[in-house]
């Protein structure tokens, strides 16, 4: 094995190779436990005996310099290795575009609705959807034989007795005339659940916005004033309303809210079925087993209250024709809003 050889090959290799993981196979092709250096090494004993010194010498140094050249290998590579990293950033190139996303149609009539009360001075308070038996009806003076305390007409929790989901948003009236006192003006947006079949006009949940005011001398003509002034707002200058008696256990006297149809200004259409008026929700003074029931005295407080469908209201305001569009997630629905 020639010294001088090694030395060559040693420079070539080094200047074909451009990885890490090929200069270590250089590494150890001449300074592993097998290697060339130590061939030589092994070598030493056979020599005459004068010889070995300056042969020794020579591997010696033979062996320093190939670590030396592996050394500056390996740091020049490291420095190609950074700053072909930073060539490969083009910052010229475009981004990644994230598409923008909206609010969903009923968030935004939610938000809507709310800024028109909080406007005239509600507050918006949130209840939870699972709610007791209690407040869902008996705080609400529903009886206990009324049809809509019926299992088909309400999900009852199979695990938690007295327990179910919300039907309305009326159980937060309760919730929050036993927290505070009068007066009170909130408005209250959710989801509520009903098991009924699902088709173009009705599905297990919907969302609710619930308004109640409470004070001393609230009367009838408030809750006209302000629900007119709310349809104004979320519909048209000039829209009319009707009021026509109803019954709700909660509320006496009790009315259902009808406005002129915003498709046919009142002339009659398919979507008013010819009647010219449209429901959008039920209200009332509220009724003084209700106070009694959260504490308030019904001869020092008066009050009303209103529920209303927002679905009901997104799909008269754009013109949606089935209810099933708002959840089915589909973006070509969604993105018109
Ligand atoms: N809770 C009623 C429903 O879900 C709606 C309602 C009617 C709410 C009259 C009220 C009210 O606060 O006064 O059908």
């Amino acid at each position: 094995m020639d010294i001088n050889l090694i030395q060559e090959t040693i420079e070539d290799d080094l200047a074909n190779l451009n990885s890490i993981s090929d200069l270590e196979d250089v590494r150890i092709k001449y300074l592993g436990r097998k290697g060339l250096v130590a061939q030589l090494t092994s070598v030493i004993p056979t020599l005459a005996i004068q010889e070995r010194g300056v042969f020794g010498k020579k591997v010696n140094a033979l062996k320093n310099k190939i670590t030396t050249l592996i050394q500056e290998k390996e740091k020049s590579l490291k420095v190609q290795v950074d700053s072909s990293q930073t060539n490969d950033l083009d910052i010229g190139m475009p981004g990644i575009a994230r598409g923008l996303g909206t609010r969903h149609p009923i968030t935004q009539i939610i938000d809507e609705v709310c800024a028109i009360f909080t406007r005239m001075g509600f507050s918006v308070v949130a209840g939870p959807e699972i709610e007791t038996e209690y407040n869902n009806f008996t705080g609400l003076n529903i009886p206990l034989e009324h049809p809509s305390r019926d299992a088909f007409d309400t999900f009852y929790l199979k695990d938690y007795t007295k327990m179910l989901l919300r039907s309305h948003t009326s159980p937060v009236q309760v919730r929050v005339m036993k927290a505070r006192k009068p007066p009170l003006a909130i408005v209250v947006p959710g989801r509520v659940y009903r098991p009924d079949a699902v088709d173009a006009s009705h599905l297990f949940m919907f969302h609710q916005i619930e308004g109640f005011l409470v004070d001393k001398f609230i009367r009838f003509s408030d809750l006209k004033g302000i629900l007119g002034l709310f349809a104004k707002n979320i519909f048209d200058r000039d829209i009319k309303m009707r009021f026509r008696p109803h019954f709700f256990p909660f509320t006496e006297p009790s009315v259902e809210v009808d406005i002129s149809c915003i498709i046919c200004k009142g002339q009659g259409c398919s979507v008013c079925g010819r009647k010219g008026w449209l429901e959008i929700l039920g209200a009332g003074m509220i009724h003084p087993n209700v106070f009694k029931q959260v504490g308030y005295n019904p001869n020092k407080y008066t009050g009303f209250a209103f529920g209303m469908g927002i679905e009901r209201i997104a799909m008269l305001k754009y013109g949606i024709n089935d209810i099933r569009l708002f959840f089915e997630n589909d973006l070509r629905f969604l993105r018109q809003f």
